[in-house]
Order: structure tokens, then sequence, then C-alpha cells
């Protein structure tokens, strides 16, 4: 009599036992697997492979921070599982050693408590509330510390965004963040151009004395310009480049932008093949041309100072 006493009272112990855990497991696992999921959606891709073909100075892995990050946030959530698991298995221990009804109700672990603060199984009927639909009844549980933690939270940060923002205004909106931004870039794109001595245009473009922008500006012309222009820049089918008669003058900045943009008359435009400074080679090669000879005037005289 004794015996069966104790083996139906511990079969309804562990009923009871395993269905408040596969309730908490109802709500652990899916949270588990979303956030795994999320996670490897976003970084299963960190880990880069090196192409096949210029192999020589990458190693065949490499790995980033991000890799490491990923590594120690997967054995976070694994040292988890497995302390949930341990503590599972130590309820069941409980349940199996425990004969006083005391240890009985502690199957709640204090993990799970931190993380739902719910009311133990065996005290439901504490906070059962009196309305039942087809017996369908509700607990009037506490919410998750953790969610209510996460409101506060929110609340905390919205009060600091809105001071920081809208009432001290410290913070950039958006639209001062993108012209500081832009600003930022224009600067960049100056000190670069200026840097690399880029900022001519047919604005400011000068005459280039150097022998070596000269000789770079010779081998411009060579190559693009005598098979209209001949060798010494005599003319054929562009006009004379050495005479003192010029179309669109031959002041160095009227020069610079026939080359740059090109004439309707059928002189092309240079400024997709030439950079500024090229162009500004090249024409400064041309205001220094000699008079040669060759085809016959065309334009307005036009004295060189
Ligand atoms: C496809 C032939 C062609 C090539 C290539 C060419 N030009 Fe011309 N160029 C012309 C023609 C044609 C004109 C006259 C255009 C007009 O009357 O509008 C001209 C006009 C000019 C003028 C203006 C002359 C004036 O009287 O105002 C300059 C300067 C000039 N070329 C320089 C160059 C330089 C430098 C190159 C090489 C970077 C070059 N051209 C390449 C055909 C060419």
């Amino acid at each position: 009599m004794m015996k069966t006493n104790f083996f139906n009272n511990t079969i309804s112990r562990m009923k009871m036992a395993s269905i408040n855990k596969i309730k908490k497991n109802l709500k652990f696992t899916p949270l588990a697997l979303l956030i795994g999921a999320m996670m490897i959606d976003n970084q299963a891709l960190a880990l880069s492979f090196s192409e096949s073909g210029n192999t020589e100075n990458l190693p065949w892995l490499l790995v980033e921070n991000s890799d490491i990050l990923f590594l120690v946030i997967i054995n976070i959530i694994l040292l988890g599982v497995f302390l949930y698991l341990k503590g599972m298995f130590n309820n069941l221990l409980n349940i199996f050693a425990s004969s006083s009804k005391e240890k009985e109700t502690k199957t709640t672990g204090t993990f799970s408590k931190m993380l739902t603060d719910a009311v133990p199984v065996e005290d439901e009927d504490k906070i059962m509330m009196d309305h039942d639909f087809d017996g369908i009844r509700e607990l009037d549980n506490n919410l998750p510390p953790w969610w209510v933690a996460m409101l506060i939270a929110t609340m905390i940060f919205a009060v600091v965004y809105i001071f920081h923002y809208h009432v001290f205004g410290t913070g950039d909106l958006q639209l001062a963040e993108y012209n500081k931004e832009m600003e930022k870039a224009d600067a960049e794109v100056k000190e670069y151009l200026t840097k690399n001595a880029m900022n001519v245009d047919e604005t400011n473009a000068t005459v280039m004395k150097d022998s070596k922008d000269l000789a770079v500006g010779k081998d411009l012309f060579d190559a693009n310009c005598i098979m209209c222009h001949k060798e010494k820049g005599e003319g054929d089918i562009g006009p004379n480049l050495t005479d003192e008669f010029w179309i669109y003058t031959g002041d160095i900045k009227a020069i610079y932008k026939s080359i740059k943009i090109g004439t309707s008359n059928g002189m092309p435009e240079h400024a997709s093949k030439l950079n500024p400074i090229q162009i500004q080679q090249v024409a400064s090669y041309v205001y220094s041309l000699p008079y040669t000879p060759g085809k016959e005037p065309q334009g307005e005289k036009y004295v060189k100072e």
C-alpha cells in the first residue's frame, strides 16, 4: 500500500514538473531560435574567403573582429543553453530525491524567476482572475522583468533624445548632419584637388613655363592633336595654332576652353581623355608654339601679352 502511494505521488509530481518545464520551454525556445537565426543572417557572411587568383599576399581565410565576436556570442548562447539544461536536470533530480512537500515547491529555478517573474505553478490559484471563458482562465502574472527593463530603458532614451536633439539642440538633426558631412566632403575634395593641382579650369588656367610641363604638353599634342593641327601646329583640318589669328581668341583661358569642351565646328572635346592639368600642359604648349607658315589665317588677330 505504502509503495503504490509513493509511486503515484512520484508520477504526479513528475507530471506537474514536466508540464511546468514544457511551459517554460515554450517561452524560451522560440526566443533562442529567433536570436540565433537573426545572428546567422547578419553574421554568416562575415567570414571572407580570399578569391582565387590574387591569393599571393592574402591568407586563405580572413578572420576579422566580427567573426570573433560572432563566435563569442554563440559561445555565450551555448553556455546559457547548457546552464538551462543543467538547471532542468537538477530540478528533476530534486523531484526524485525529495520526499518532503517543501522541496517540491522549489521547482522554478532562480534564473527563470529572474527572466519571467512568474508565480510558481503551485501558487497559481492565488493569481487566477475570476473570469472564465469555456474553461479558459487568466493568470494575473507580473510582467517579465526584462520586458519592464526594456520599457524603462526606452523611456529614458526618449527623454534623453528629446532633450539632446530638440530642447538643447546639442545634437545635429538629420539635415544638419547631412550638411555637415557634405561640407566636410567638399573640403576634402578641395584639399585633394589643391594637393594634386587639379583645380584648374577655363576660368583660372595660366601659362605653364616649366620645361617639364611643356615637354609633357608636347607629348600630349603629338598623341592627340597632330592629325588635325599637324606636327608643328601649322594647321590642316584644324586651324593654324601658331599664327596670330584665333577664332576663339588666343589667350590661355580660351585655348584651355577650346581643348576642354571642344567647339561646334569640328574641334573635339578632350575633358574625357585628359585631366585638368594635362589640358593646361597641352594648352601651354600650344600657346608657346613659334610661328610656322601653314593654313591660312582664320579669325581675329590676337596679340599675346
Ligand atoms: C578631329 C580633328 C581635331 C583634333 C584631334 C584636334 N583639333 Fe583642335 N580644332 C579642330 C578644328 C576643326 C578646329 C576649328 C573649330 C572651329 O572653328 O570651331 C579646332 C580648333 C582648335 C583650337 C581653337 C583655335 C582658334 O583659332 O581659336 C585650339 C586651341 C585647338 N583646336 C587645339 C587643339 C589641341 C591642343 C588638340 C589636341 C589636344 C586638338 N586641337 C585636337 C580639329 C581638331
